[in-house]
């Protein structure tokens, strides 16, 4: 079998950009740290109900910030602090571990573990901002970006007074500036042009161009075959556009959206995702299940965690693929893009 695993104690300085090196490997990784196998949370658990963020309440906002600060106040010691929970981004987007049983470096991006690894990484984030407030009902805002309603960086993020404002990003594009879900330079389209623009990139994105299984999904990444580079459409846009279009325009990467090493440092990169983990659902749902992947060696594929418990958790492809037995789910959102064939 080849499937894909971190060695976390081989872990090394990386590159952020190809003119920087990084060191993002936690504290003490050099000796072993015993693990438990993941388990699904009590089906009686309260469910998680990711919202879009316009339609979140004074009180939601509230909760969410108090919780912000106080994982951004945690020590780097603590797994659970937001600089580490940043760095998770790091350590496995940009090849900082070796893979278990080779010595070539492991990175999700540009693969189709893109969206399985996105979905722990958030989820675990998830339950550790709710522990940290005492709130077993937190769930994510979503950027959904992919909605005329969503496509402006959402208020929230943009307000200085909140914990979720980031300073290294593209002032320019603060609201009402409307994203170009497929950017690489400005434009000079009218809103209304851009926002008609990004409903036909999305049909594309996510019907016309993605009928087949690698090409939404990414290419087929195994261990000792190396590295595949080769990315599903909405990783290519708008994920990566849209991580280029927050960044900072004055930063040479475009950070901290704009480069790997640092993307998860912006909270903004958590409703982002949860966006991204969103549309997987609905691209699968889209064909019914259909173009599900079945290869073991995608579903065996596992990484490591730590959870809101500060237990290190080895988590499988195969045990993120229900989320409803995950505890969350999305709030049913229009698909406007769907009948905007060009
Ligand atoms: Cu691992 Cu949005 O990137």
């Amino acid at each position: 079998s080849k499937f894909i695993a971190p060695n976390l104690t081989a872990c090394h300085p990386s590159y952020g950009r190809p003119d920087l090196l990084v060191h993002c490997c936690p504290p003490g990784f050099e000796s072993p740290v015993p693990f438990v196998d993941f388990q699904f949370p009590d089906p009686q658990s309260p469910k998680r109900v990711r919202r879009p963020v316009q339609l979140v309440d004074e009180n939601y906002i509230a909760k969410y910030n108090k919780a912000l600060s106080i994982m951004k106040s945690l020590p780097y010691d603590d797994p659970r602090s937001f600089a580490r929970q940043a760095n998770l981004h790091c350590l496995f987007c940009t090849g900082a571990y070796d893979q278990q049983n080779s010595n070539t470096p492991l990175s999700i991006h540009r693969t189709w573990l893109f969206f399985p690894w996105h979905r722990m990484m958030i989820y675990f984030h998830e339950r550790i901002i709710g522990s940290l407030i005492g709130d077993d009902t937190f769930a994510f805002p979503v950027w959904t970006w992919d909605i005329p309603e969503g496509m402006v960086m959402p208020d929230i993020y943009a307000n200085m007074n909140l914990s979720f404002f980031h300073k290294v990003r593209d002032f320019s594009h603060f609201p009402p500036r409307v994203a170009d879900l497929n950017y690489f330079e400005e434009t000079n389209l009218s809103p209304q042009e851009q926002l008609d623009t990004n409903l036909a990139f999305m049909y594309n994105q996510m019907v016309s161009g993605a009928k087949k299984t690698e090409l939404f999904m990414g290419c087929t990444y195994k261990a000792n075959e190396g590295y595949c580079n080769s990315p599903g459409t909405v990783e290519s846009a708008p994920h990566n556009t849209l991580h280029t279009w927050v960044g900072s325009n004055l930063e040479p990467g475009r950070e901290d959206m704009g480069k790997f090493y640092s993307a998860a440092r912006d909270p903004i990169f958590y409703a982002h995702h949860s966006n991204i983990d969103r549309l997987w659902e609905v691209w699968r749902e889209i064909h019914k299940h259909e173009l599900d992947i079945k290869d073991p060696d995608w579903l065996n594929s596992f990484f490591f965690f730590y959870d809101e418990n500060l237990k290190l958790v080895k988590i499988k492809v195969r045990d993120v693929l229900d989320i409803s037995k995950l505890g969350y789910s999305y709030e049913e959102v229009d698909r406007p893009w769907l009948n905007k064939r060009p």
